[in-house]
């Protein structure tokens, strides 16, 4: 994989209808909620993307036994004979969410050996308000370095409040409360639409939760929790970069499957800029036809339902051929502007203090080598390179690879002269069994 190399070329106008895949931080603590149940779960719209793969590989780990059809994207974990709490530090390393196996270990067995999680360099990321209130749960937790040995005297269930809506922590503390007898409630928990899966997925299982404002989760503790069969809801953040692609190369494009409720304020920036976007029934649907003439816009991301700090950095490069002047404030992560050097290289006009950038529009990008350095930072380089004048070669496509399901097909489906070269470490799979990989390490 760090031979390959994305190159984009200048593209023309992008358009058509095009479906999405599966939202990754949805699909990712919802593998990992699978552990909380004993027999065979199905899931469907699964993207096939490398930290999908890494999370089959942790789940295998534990004793899982997995089937993915990559074809259908239909996943089913099999958690009969998962009998391990223990994850090794190179798998957990490999991305952020394997921390969100944590609650479930906790809850299925009452202990967990882990270590701290890898994911994008995006900010320290600590696991403290993830660590804080499992102690508050009742674990004994004893740290060796980046390893933890976690152990749960009691299941407490009680009140949590979280200091800040931590998607990841708030995720956790649900998943480990499922099974706490009482009532547990988390209070400024974060309800992204990624965490409303989750507590429907759970709910499927049998758990008893409800919202209230002002974001409180409420979890009414169960003895036992059924596998289930459930569809990942469709990528918000793959919905956002495919109405970037259109909105930055002046096209139109329409989505039938995104859920235009879990992106307002990003929809409404949108609009300011001038481009045209229409929603369908029930907010189900978004077709773009983008302006010729852009406005730059200013923005500030947040928690949920503020603005995405996932999209914060493909709008960034929306802004960098935008007329006029926008102000770009990240709220959420305190590195989250690895791009910015990049764009610059391509011509970008950026000045950047503290948490706040300022971009300045400029008439024309030029294609250069650029590197990506995080997930969402690889998907604004792909979008300034379809307008650059010139090849775009992108490096670090692994982080493209992480979060993405072929998205550079998708594109070049819409009309964009995009193309993966290189070694590709991860050739496409038709399909994949654990049992059928076990004989043939064995063999
Ligand atoms: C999830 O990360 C997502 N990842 C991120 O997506 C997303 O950007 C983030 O939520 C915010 O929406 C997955 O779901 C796998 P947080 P998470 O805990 O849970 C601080 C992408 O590109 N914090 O809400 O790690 C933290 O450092 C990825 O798809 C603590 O200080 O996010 C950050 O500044 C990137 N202590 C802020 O809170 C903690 O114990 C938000 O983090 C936990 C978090």
């Amino acid at each position: 994989m760090e031979n390959a190399q994305l190159i984009v070329e200048p593209s023309g106008k992008l358009s058509g209808t095009v479906e999405l895949i599966g939202a990754k931080n949805a699909v990712l603590v919802i593998m990992a909620s699978l552990i909380l149940t004993t027999g065979k779960s199905k899931l469907t719209n699964v993207p096939y993307s490398h930290d999908v793969l890494q999370m089959i590989k942790l789940l295998e780990s534990l004793g899982a036994d997995i089937f993915f059809d990559v074809h259908e994207r239909v996943l089913e974990v099999d958690t009969t004979d998962l009998n391990r709490w223990h994850v090794c530090p190179e798998i957990m390393k490999k991305m952020r969410a394997s921390i969100l196996v944590m609650g479930p270990l906790l809850a299925r067995f009452a202990k967990a050996n882990i270590a701290l999680p890898g994911g994008c360099l995006i900010g320290a990321r600590p696991i403290d308000l993830h660590l804080k209130n499992f102690k508050k749960m009742g674990a004994e937790i004893i740290q060796d370095r980046d390893s933890f040995s976690v152990t749960l005297r009691t299941l407490a269930s009680g009140t949590y409040v979280l200091e800040y809506p931590s998607v990841g922590a708030t995720e956790n503390i649900l998943m480990a409360s499922v099974l706490a007898p009482g009532q547990t409630k988390v209070v400024n928990a974060a309800l992204e639409p990624e965490v409303m899966d989750l507590i429907c997925v759970l709910s499927k299982m049998g758990a008893k939760i409800k919202t209230i404002a002002p974001a409180t989760i409420i979890v009414e503790g169960v003895t036992e929790l059924r596998p289930v069969e459930h569809a990942i809801m469709p990528d918000r953040l793959e919905a956002g970069a495919l109405l970037l692609a259109a909105a930055i190369t002046g096209g139109e494009i329409n989505m039938p499957q995104a859920r235009a409720d879990t992106m307002d304020v990003f929809l409404l920036k949108l609009q300011e800029m001038g481009h045209h976007i229409q929603v369908g029934e029930n907010q189900q649907g978004i077709m773009l036809r983008a302006t010729q003439e852009p406005q730059a816009v200013s923005f500030k991301t947040g928690p949920y339902p503020g603005f995405p700090t996932d999209l914060q950095a493909p709008m960034m490069a929306l802004q960098t051929v935008a007329q006029g002047t926008s102000v770009i404030e990240e709220t959420v992560f305190e590195n989250r502007m690895l791009h910015v050097r990049e764009l610059q290289k391509m011509g970008a006009y950026i000045q950047v203090q503290a948490s706040k950038a300022m971009v300045t529009g400029v008439d024309e990008l030029f294609g250069t080598s650029v590197i990506a350095s995080d997930i969402r930072g690889s998907c604004a380089l792909v979008l300034a390179g379809l307008v650059a004048n010139g090849a775009t070669v992108m490096t670090g496509v692994a982080h493209f690879k992480r979060a993405y399901d072929h998205l550079e097909q998708k594109l070049a489906f819409l009309g964009a002269s995009i193309k993966l070269v290189g070694e590709d470490a991860s050739p496409v799979m038709h399909s994949y069994r654990t049992k059928q990989r076990r004989e043939e390490m064995r063999s």
